[in-house]
């Protein structure tokens, strides 16, 4: 497997919420600033499309920001109006507050833990990874997908980043716009302990952001994982898509009917 098993400080349940919830903030700013949602709205909407499914549950969502574009952009580009329901391990507990204060109806944020290698069975709907599979190690994303397999719930994965050194150094280059315009971003004022704390998740980020390059796996990874997962009423798709200088890999799992 080409994807390199290093560590990110997020990934430590150790982690202080005062470091993560900047840092996931930055990854919304992240991607309203680069309209990451060119990459996979159509390919979601295709497979609400395909299954008729009607609701979301993205897993891993940190801030939610790429789940809540992705809820707009369907209603706005796609006609689809969708349920999104937002989950994680770690759930940001701003993020839960104001997403789930805010009068759009279509989306909540689940405020207990959810983990994505066993999705309760009351999660109904397309299971979304954005930008947050990379953090889980070969094991952990073989469960992921098995659970989603097994469950013939369908599943699509992408990515931002790219093992290679081109996207790397193009990711070294972005890193400090990002957190210079991440409180630009911010849902409400950035409070004096945000301001406070900015400078170290600076360094922190930085060194996470980075990471994310080399612990990216490549759609050849992604076959590996799914090597012996196969049925004829469940089908994978692997590939990647070009945006700005980095291949975004992307998996899809989807039951045939
Ligand atoms: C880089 S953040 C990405 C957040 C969001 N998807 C985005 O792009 O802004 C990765 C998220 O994955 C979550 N995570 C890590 N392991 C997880 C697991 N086993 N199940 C669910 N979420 C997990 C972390 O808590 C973190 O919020």
């Amino acid at each position: 497997m080409k994807r390199w098993n290093i560590f990110e400080f997020i990934d430590f349940p150790w982690f202080p919420s005062i470091f993560r919830d900047p840092m996931t903030d930055a990854m919304y700013a992240l991607h309203r600033i680069f309209r990451t949602y060119r990459v996979w709205t159509q390919r979601i909407a295709d497979v609400l499309k395909k299954t008729g499914y009607r609701s979301i549950i993205d897993l891993g969502s940190g801030s939610g920001g790429p789940a809540i574009i992705l809820n707009e952009k369907l209603g706005s580009i796609h006609s689809l109006s969708i349920s999104t329901t937002l989950t994680d391990l770690f759930p940001n507990k701003t993020s839960v507050e104001s997403v789930n204060a805010s009068n759009n109806p279509r989306i909540r944020y689940f405020k207990r833990s959810v983990d994505a290698t066993n999705v309760p069975k009351e999660f109904d709907g397309i299971r979304t990874m954005i930008g947050c599979f990379h953090h889980m190690n070969p094991s952990l994303a073989r469960r992921i997908l098995e659970n989603a397999f097994l469950s013939r719930k369908p599943i699509c994965i992408f990515e931002i980043t790219e093992n290679s050194l081109l996207a790397l150094l193009f990711g070294v280059l972005l890193t400090p716009i990002i957190f210079v315009l991440t409180p630009f971003f911010l849902k409400s004022k950035p409070s004096i302990i945000f301001i406070l704390v900015m400078p170290v998740v600076a360094i922190i980020g930085l060194w996470d952001m980075l990471m994310s390059f080399p612990r990216t796996y490549s759609p050849e990874d992604l076959r590996e994982l799914t090597n012996d997962l196969k049925s004829e009423d469940y089908l994978w798709d692997i590939g990647s898509s070009r945006r700005w200088l980095i291949r975004m890999p992307y998996l899809i799992g989807m039951p045939q009917k």
